[in-house]
């Protein structure tokens, strides 16, 4: 059979062979603790679930949704960006929703890229940015975070050959993987380089809402201008441990937001209504189950920090995501400090080489794993060190 050459252009699955080391442990009856997929393990808050159940009962809610989403549930993003970050958003022209927020990061690309143009994409970067991009039959063009310049791109450093020809600038913060967040300051300059090289600007923000010791990461809808050249993509699945109702948004540029609702209204037929009354519960209702959250997550990274500083990595506790960025014992690559990891003694972190070459010589772990799997997660670590 043959494929098209864009789906022959996707990158190999990297993580094939630990995946199926996984499998191969778990068939032999030996468990596994994994630091692997950022997926809350914490429950939908109940009161969320609810308005679910109530809504799936009513019939209304068992048709096609309208795929711009309720106008009720336009207006609660609206009201939410309002209240979380003091921004104005029109819920009629500047708020879409989405099935999730990697559904519309994949498909801006549609509206952006051309055969031939570039996007710049941060390296090491959650993987749908470049996807989208290659899918769109545009080029990645790769920005370097490293760890000198904390995590952010140098902007200034891009090619100008590069810069002529790209169309789009992703960014994201909190970031995945690095867990590095981003202030006010740099988002401003973010705006004034798009403007400058007439590039729209991507921002990813689904870990606003995770956030440790006080901190509040803000918006980039937050910096003088953003709604002028970008938008930005949240998502219900960090903020309310709803990763498995798929509902995100993207919120800002009016014509952007257009853009994408044409794209969508071509492709998909919304979001099942009675998830999107769920959300309206979870934007307009208390948000206390936010800082209960982050208060397990932070107890968790507290723990995993401590260990990792233990066994003589130097991983710095992050502000704010769902994510620990280890460096890798010296003498490993990333994939083969995964592999000893799973193998000796059944622990899964993510190879930081998976999300790009800047990844290299560092791991994942996520906090999204019980506080019992963690506890023995970690003693395992120490196990691994004694006997190394
Ligand atoms: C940086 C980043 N963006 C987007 C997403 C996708 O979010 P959603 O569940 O809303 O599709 C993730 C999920 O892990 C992520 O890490």
């Amino acid at each position: 059979m043959k494929m098209s050459r864009r789906v022959e252009s996707l990158p190999p699955y990297l993580f094939v062979e630990i995946s199926k080391k996984i499998a191969e442990r778990k068939a032999r009856g030996e468990d596994v603790v994994s630091f692997g997929i950022g997926d809350p393990d914490i429950p939908t808050p109940a009161h969320i679930i609810d308005r679910l159940c109530r809504a799936a009962q009513d019939p209304v809610n068992h048709r096609y949704p309208e795929s711009e989403g309720l106008p009720e549930l336009r207006r609660a993003i609206a009201g939410w960006y309002k209240q979380r970050f003091g921004v104005s958003l029109d819920p009629d022209k500047e708020v879409l929703p989405l099935i999730g927020a990697k559904e519309g990061i994949a498909h801006i690309a549609l509206c952006f890229i051309d055969p031939g143009d570039v996007a710049l994409v941060p390296d090491p970067g959650y993987p749908v940015y470049a996807v989208g991009t290659t899918l769109a039959g545009g080029e990645p063009y790769y920005m370097p975070l490293t760890e000198k310049n904390n995590f952010l791109p140098d902007l200034n450093s891009i090619p100008g050959d590069v810069i002529k020809r790209a169309k789009l600038l992703w960014i994201n913060y909190p970031n995945n993987p690095t867990g590095a967040v981003a202030d006010l300051d740099f988002f401003n300059q973010v705006v004034g380089f798009a403007r400058q090289h007439d590039l729209v600007v991507c921002h990813d923000g689904p870990y606003t809402e995770v956030a440790f010791d006080g901190y509040r990461p803000v918006s980039f809808m937050q910096a003088d201008g953003a709604k002028d050249v970008g938008v930005e993509f949240h998502s219900l699945s960090k903020s309310y441990n709803m990763t498995g109702w798929r509902i995100g948004m993207a919120v800002g540029n009016a014509e952007m937001i257009d853009a994408l609702k044409r794209v969508k209204s071509n492709l998909d037929s919304g979001i099942p209504q009675a998830i999107q009354y769920a959300a309206i519960e979870a934007l307009t209702s208390s948000q206390d189950c936010i800082e209960e959250h982050n208060a397990i997550y932070q107890k968790r990274r507290d723990l995993v920090i401590e260990m990792l500083n233990k066994i003589g990595l130097e991983a710095k506790a992050p502000k704010a995501s769902l994510y620990i960025w280890s460096p890798v014992p010296k003498g490993y690559s990333s994939v083969e400090f995964a592999t000893e990891l799973l193998d000796k003694v059944g622990v899964v972190v993510t190879p930081g080489i998976g999300y790009g070459q800047q990844g290299e010589g560092y791991v994942r772990l996520s906090l999204t794993l019980p506080d019992a799997g963690v506890v023995k997660g970690l003693s395992r670590l120490a196990e691994w060190n004694a006997k190394k």
